[in-house]
């Protein structure tokens, strides 16, 4: 039977390639890619869509969402995880010109994503995007597209809130119960599991640590992201260490005095104080080895403050500062101290990405929660990480 069903099937896609020739070149590669690369398996496989656009990228994840075969490492699997990211090469992000970018952007990463998993638009199951927190202008074209193509595929819809996405694909990495730090462009959060929520159990009191990285880059003329940049800046140099101001309030953090003082090291006097009290030549190595050293610092602090208050025995990293070697090996020596076992998830997931967004959408429309009435999802773009309410196992 099963045999029956393998040769039907392929004779189908088959056929389909064949007509679609006539038609349109992506529908080609797309069932070239169905039809060569996974024949059997993907015949019996459903798939959910992630759609990530809070803030510079525009992504698309696409997950296995059931699996037939017996094979239960399919469920959940990442079959494709494209992404396109709004950069610059002097100055910030206008959010304006972000949204223009997801526009223009969204259906070449859609056709590439369709590739990579080898599967047709008829294999998804349900439409899962990241409706909080970020800039609204982001919010509204990535619900646009969820919507439209939600609509177009008749299959129910799900709102994922993207700092508690950043947080559950710590799961995929062997993650239980950790306390996470959370540091990326926005978000600077110190987030563990207690009492049925994800608490935040510290956080910045004013800007998130990579935009904060970023505001430093750009006085430095470096574009964006310049978090990238300032590792490379950092790694290149070997010299003495620039103090600056140190900000951990209770289990808090803040960034805006140790900005202040940089931008003012690199305006108005362009050479730093050595610890003699002379000037010595500033050099953007300098203080990106300063800045690098200090403010590492002052997360891990607070970092192990929460793993000591909660008892917990995981630290997990998310978000793109958390692709800093510097901070890993920081993070990793203080949880050796400490006995506790640290996890990084590979890049990709750790930057913004459409697969993690997939990934807690899965677990939320499986618990009953994705909706075919699309005019009910709306966008929340300042909804906190413990205003969400956890369902989901
Ligand atoms: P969120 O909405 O979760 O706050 P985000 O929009 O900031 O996410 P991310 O992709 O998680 O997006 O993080 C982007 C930030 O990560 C940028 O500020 C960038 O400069 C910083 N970053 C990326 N790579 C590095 C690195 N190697 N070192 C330091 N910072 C980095
Ligand atoms: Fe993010």
């Amino acid at each position: 039977m099963f045999l029956v069903r393998l040769v039907l099937g392929n004779l189908g896609k088959f056929f389909l390639f064949l007509v679609s020739w006539e038609f349109k070149v992506d529908e080609v590669f797309i069932v070239c890619a169905r039809f060569f690369k996974f024949g059997v398996v993907w015949e019996v496989m459903k798939c959910i869509v992630g759609i990530e656009s809070t803030a510079h990228t525009f992504g698309v994840g696409i997950l296995s969402s059931k699996d037939d075969s017996g094979d239960p490492d399919l469920n959940g699997k990442i079959l494709a995880n494209v992404k396109d990211s709004y950069t610059t090469s002097e100055g910030g992000m206008i959010p304006m010109e972000v949204r223009a970018h997801h526009k223009k952007t969204s259906s070449g990463v859609w056709s590439r994503a369709l590739g990579d998993a080898g599967i047709g638009e008829e294999d998804i199951e349900v439409v899962a995007f990241s409706n909080a927190p970020g800039l609204a202008p982001c919010l509204l074209e990535g619900m646009d597209f969820a919507k439209r193509l939600a609509k177009r595929l008749d299959v129910p819809l799900v709102g994922v809130n993207h700092c508690v996405a950043h947080l559950v694909i710590g799961e995929t990495v062997g993650a239980k119960d950790p306390v996470m730090l959370y540091a990326s462009g926005a978000n600077t959060q110190v987030v563990a599991f207690e009492g049925g929520r994800y608490r935040i159990f510290g956080e910045t009191l004013d800007l998130g640590v990579g935009n904060f990285i970023d505001s430093i880059g750009r006085t430095m003329g470096l574009g964006f992201p310049a978090g990238p940049k300032i590792e490379e800046l950092a790694s290149e140099y070997d010299g003495e260490l620039l103090e600056l101001p140190y900000s951990v309030k209770g289990m808090d953090v803040s960034f805006s005095g140790i900005q202040t003082k940089i931008r003012n090291l690199i305006l108005t006097r362009n050479s730093v104080p050595s610890k003699l009290g002379t000037k010595v030549p500033s050099s953007s190595g300098k203080l990106a080895f300063a800045l690098q050293e200090n403010v590492f610092a002052m997360l891990v602090e607070v970092a192990e403050r929460a793993l000591a208050h909660t008892g917990k025995s995981e630290l997990l990293l998310g978000g793109g500062v958390a692709c800093n070697t510097r901070l890993v090996e920081m993070c990793r020596i203080m949880c050796e101290e400490r006995g506790c076992k640290l996890f990084v998830p590979e890049k990709s997931l750790l930057v913004d990405n459409g697969a993690m967004i997939g990934y807690l959408g899965l677990k939320i429309w499986k618990t009953g929660l994705g909706t075919l009435d699309y005019g009910s999802v709306d966008i929340a773009p300042r909804e906190r990480t413990d205003e969400v309410e956890v369902l989901w196992e």
